[in-house]
């Protein structure tokens, strides 16, 4: 049976996510300073395409056409983060009054029509200034990261209700400290477990401030969330897959809602031990109003000699005939729905959003339109399967598309195409895709 609006009942929420570096553009207007990513996205080599991003979706230049684009499909959310370096050129310390208006003016103009603006306090892009100090495994981030959660929280939270702390600490500590893949682009397993440790305290603490300073505030955060299986049921490749488990979902969401650290899975995982202090247990524990959970795909684990400390990996999924997005993701709608069980039965999870989920085509533009049903189709079976969550009990309370317009998809460059609405990036010129106007019809009904 075909899903309706109306299966999600009245108090849903609809919206559409993207981030800062992924669509403003103009990375030197007015007082922004450098972060990590126009440093790292200039480098030769660092991103596949050999692309930059310097103009991107021209977010900044003008919002109101994508803001009145997202109004036209239908969706009443919008979810944004901010740049820390257009709001604090040093990374602490003096704020930058035109940055700040640019946010204003954004939150304002959202408002005025009828637009609730979502914002994201910290979606990978570190002031250069602060990487330079070590960045995130540098603890004195936990003061840095507070004074910044401070000044957006007091300077936007008087309209903005609805905010998330980090987006994904996993992945940008491990594809950042770690594999190196992502900015700041280091390769150290030390360096990984101190930034991880960091940013699940800066999750805490960066809750604290804000529900101190948004009155009537919804303050939430955000992790990466894979459904993971075993390749069989051999025993090195179950215990392997614990251990991928462990590292990419459980190290995460475990801490904050006063679990720990999965050891016993992964007793490697000790080494964390040594960036621990006495109260940190206590830190990092907090009640978020909402967890925000972004899916995309199913992980299959093995026993593997490569990489050690782990010995585990992953079979890609284009070894396993499977359906897989153009970033070789596999399309994987029903582990949507074991991933909100397990995450709502988690202690103390009030309520779950799904605040990323969407898939990346090799959309072409042909007569002013972009025919794209295996979009459509991966829309209506990952809500299924949220509608089936739902259905049994999981407080799922809302769904955002990433993303609203075609971006600049980090070390992909624009290659990798998650919009509904296809953006050329030469030209600026937008164009709703099929599957938007799915979306429309879908939410107006
Ligand atoms: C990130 C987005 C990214 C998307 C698709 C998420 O992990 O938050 O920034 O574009 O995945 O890869």
């Amino acid at each position: 049976m075909e899903i309706t609006k109306k299966d999600f009942g009245s108090d849903f929420t609809w919206g559409v996510s993207q981030s800062a570096f992924q669509t403003e553009g103009s990375v030197f207007a007015d007082g922004k300073s450098e972060s990590i990513w126009d440093v790292f996205s200039a480098k030769k080599g660092a991103i596949k395409t050999g692309e930059n991003a310097l103009n991107c979706c021209e977010f900044y230049k003008d919002f109101k056409p994508d803001v009145l684009l997202s109004q036209h499909l239908g969706f009443k959310n919008f979810g944004h983060s901010l740049a820390w370096t257009r709001i604090l050129p040093n990374g602490i310390g003096s704020v930058n009054t035109k940055g700040l208006d640019y946010y204003n003016r954004l939150i304002d103009f959202q408002l005025e029509n009828n637009i609730t603006p979502w914002l994201t306090i910290y979606h990978w892009d570190l002031p250069q200034i602060l990487e330079d100090k070590g960045g995130w495994a540098n603890r004195e981030i936990l003061n840095w990261f507070g004074e910044y959660t401070d000044v957006v929280t007091k300077a936007f939270g008087d309209r903005v209700k609805n905010w998330k702390v980090i987006n994904e600490p996993s992945a940008f500590c491990g594809f950042g400290y770690m594999t190196g893949e992502h900015a700041p682009g280091k390769k150290s397993i030390f360096k990984y477990l101190a930034a991880a440790h960091h940013a699940n305290l800066c999750q805490g603490i960066a809750g604290r401030i804000a529900q101190k300073n948004v009155k009537d505030g919804h303050v939430g955060t955000s992790f990466a969330t894979f459904h993971i299986e075993p390749k069989n049921q051999n025993f090195f490749h179950r215990e392997a897959t614990e251990r991928i488990d462990a590292t990419i979902n459980r190290m995460f969401i475990e801490p904050i809602v006063g679990l720990g650290y999965p050891y016993k899975e992964f007793p490697a995982m000790r080494m964390i031990e040594k960036y621990i202090k006495n109260d940190d247990e206590k830190l990092i524990q907090h009640d978020f109003d909402f967890v925000g959970i972004q899916y995309y795909c199913r992980l299959i684990g093995k026993f593997s000699l490569f990489p050690p400390v782990a010995f585990a990996n992953e079979v890609p999924a284009k070894e396993r005939n499977v359906p897989m997005n153009n970033m070789g993701f596999e399309i994987f709608p029903e582990g949507l729905y074991h991933v909100l069980k397990r995450y709502a039965a988690y202690p103390k999870i009030k309520k779950l959003l799904v605040t990323e989920n969407g898939v990346c085509l090799d959309d072409l533009l042909g007569n002013e339109q972009v025919n794209d049903p295996i979009r459509i189709q991966f829309y209506k079976d990952y809500l299924a399967q949220l509608l089936r969550a739902k259905n049994e009990g999981v407080p799922i309370e809302g769904f955002f598309c990433w993303t609203l317009t075609d971006n600049f998809e980090w070390w992909e460059g624009f290659k990798a195409r998650f919009g509904l609405v296809y953006v050329d990036h030469q030209t600026q010129k937008r164009t709703i895709k099929n599957s938007g106007l799915w979306f429309k019809t879908f939410l107006n009904s």
